[in-house]
């Protein structure tokens, strides 16, 4: 496998997908962990990350230089470039910087850059840059900056530019040739093929008594449901608990697709519950955190009917595993948005069976699960439900406007096959007011704001260039519809400076 040091940001999980794209397998670690990590028999390279740092910034982050003298392939990318040619005595400056798209001229017939043109678009992202390369170290390419793009000493390697995000159109490839050529990693690591290994280590984890998983229809808990029930069969109880705030159709869905599984599920209607403590709420927050408390209250006298109860599985995936720090073996429960104030008192072990997997990743495993395309490729959809899609104060006639308007967007765009391609498509409403005319009376309406939006992991998103038709008829039938609402709007902000929910 192949280590990626992670110096901050997002590059590393970044550069980890792009690796296991190519079936390359691929973990994260942190700079402190990594010379420890990277003496095993089977790590094969280490990657070293971008960052927002700067090498000579104090307290920058570090690796210790024994990392250097195991002697295995090394690649450092943008900061973790930087940070190699300081440690091997070369000099790195502040300059101008480069931003965005950037021609590169390869100079150098190596390895890395083979199935590259001589020049090639990549996307670079920095402000200090390698001023001098170390003794012994050979420039193999340079930007159209005059900066040095790419260096290398035997199996040690830096690039200046990202070859892990999608603007560099050839840096997948350069990655893959570095972990196959220079690493020589044979092995090719696929999600579906580990299945059968996640299943017997939930097996042997579990060793008796019930697991509880908590399932909201989304994918990550519909899959962690399949493999626990694939490895312990009805010790498996799955728990849905209706807080009232899904679509349209959800609750009803989610139950009938675990049945046809074989997955017995244990429906909590705690619609009342949730609402009568919503109602008249404005603040975001505090919104989340009364879902986030009655969530756990009714989960907690949810597991108490299930005195078997030894384990709670979760779907937590592979980022939230690195970044929680829970990867040392911290055996707690998140404080995950979706499941705020969940109990300390809580003695179930955890169970995590996706915990080395990307969502992307956790996809693959649901489409080899035989799961059907709409689970497969659902939209997120936050945990606080159709609440946070509510401006203003919480109110049930507001909840049955988003509802209804949320339905209609996800028709239209079903209809001409635009749902998959966006990342997200809802409606909002808040408290302005719009006059409208029905028959020949006037009234004040709600306004209903539409959200489409495409975004790649929902740090960046922009809105969707729908069709006028297909916005028109979202609008007809929105307002005639639901006759409280007399406009719709239609959100174009990106994120940033935005964000996709409205609260
Ligand atoms: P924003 O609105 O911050 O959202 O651009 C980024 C992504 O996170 C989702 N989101 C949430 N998910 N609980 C969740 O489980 C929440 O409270 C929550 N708020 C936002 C949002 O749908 C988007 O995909």
């Amino acid at each position: 496998k192949v280590l990626v040091v992670n110096f901050g940001g997002q590059y590393a999980h970044l550069i980890a997908r792009r690796l296991r794209e190519r079936a390359i397998y691929t973990e994260v670690v942190a700079p402190e962990d990594a010379v420890e990590a990277a003496k095993s028999q089977e790590v094969k390279a280490v990657v070293l990350s971008g960052g927002p740092s700067s090498v000579y910034q104090e307290g920058a982050p570090d690796v210790s230089n024994d990392l250097f003298a195991l002697g295995k392939p090394i690649l450092g990318i943008c900061y973790g470039h930087q940070l190699i040619a300081k440690k091997f005595g070369g000099v790195v400056e502040r300059g101008k910087g480069e931003y965005g798209k950037t021609l590169v001229k390869v100079l150098e017939d190596d390895v890395i850059f083979r199935g590259w043109e001589r020049e090639e678009v990549v996307w670079m992202s920095h402000s200090d840059y390698v001023a001098k390369p170390p003794e012994g170290f050979k420039v193999l390419a340079v930007s159209e900056n005059g900066y040095i793009a790419a260096m290398k000493k035997g199996n040690i390697y830096g690039v200046q530019f990202h070859p892990e995000v999608s603007h560099t159109p050839k840096g997948g490839l350069l990655l893959e040739r570095f972990a196959r050529e220079v690493a020589r990693v044979e092995s090719m690591w696929r999600p579906e093929d580990q299945i059968g290994r996640i299943v017997s280590q939930i097996r042997e984890e579990v060793k008796d008594g019930d697991v509880i998983i908590g399932v909201s229809g989304g994918i990550d808990s519909t899959v962690t449901a399949i493999l626990v029930h694939m490895a312990v069969g009805d010790r498996a109880k799955a728990v849905f608990i209706d807080h009232g705030l899904f679509r349209e159709g959800e609750p009803e869905r989610v139950v009938a697709l675990l049945s046809s599984l074989g997955i017995k599920t244990h429906y909590v209607d705690a619609r009342e519950r949730f609402l009568a403590r919503l109602e008249g709420v404005s603040d975001c927050e505090e919104k989340r955190r009364i879902i986030g408390e009655t969530f756990a209250e009714v989960f907690a006298e949810a597991i108490s009917l299930f005195p078997q109860a030894k384990y709670l599985a979760q779907g937590t995936l592979y980022p939230d595993v690195i970044e929680s720090g829970a990867v040392k073996g911290a055996d707690k429960i998140k404080s995950h948005h979706n499941v705020g104030g969940m109990p300390k008192w809580f003695t179930l072990k955890l169970v995590e069976p996706l915990r080395e997997f990307y969502k992307d990743e956790v996809r693959r495993l649901a489409k080899a699960l035989g799961l059907p395309d709409e689970v497969v490729y659902r939209h997120p959809f936050p945990g606080p439900g159709l609440a946070v899609r509510i401006i203003g104060p919480f109110t049930r006639e507001k909840l049955d406007i988003v509802r209804k308007a949320s339905k209609i967007v996800e028709e239209e765009l079903g209809k001409e096959g635009l749902l998959r391609g966006v990342w997200q498509a809802f409606a909002v409403v808040g408290d302005d007011r719009w006059v409208g005319v029905k028959g020949d009376k006037r009234a004040l309406g709600y306004v209903v704001t539409v959200r489409v939006v495409e975004s790649e992991d929902a740090m960046t998103a922009d809105w969707s260039r729908l069709p006028y038709e297909v916005l028109e008829r979202i609008s007809a039938r929105i307002t005639s519809e639901i006759p409280q609402v007399t406009m719709v709007t239609y959100a174009i902000t990106t994120k940033p400076p935005s964000t996709i929910e409205p609260c």
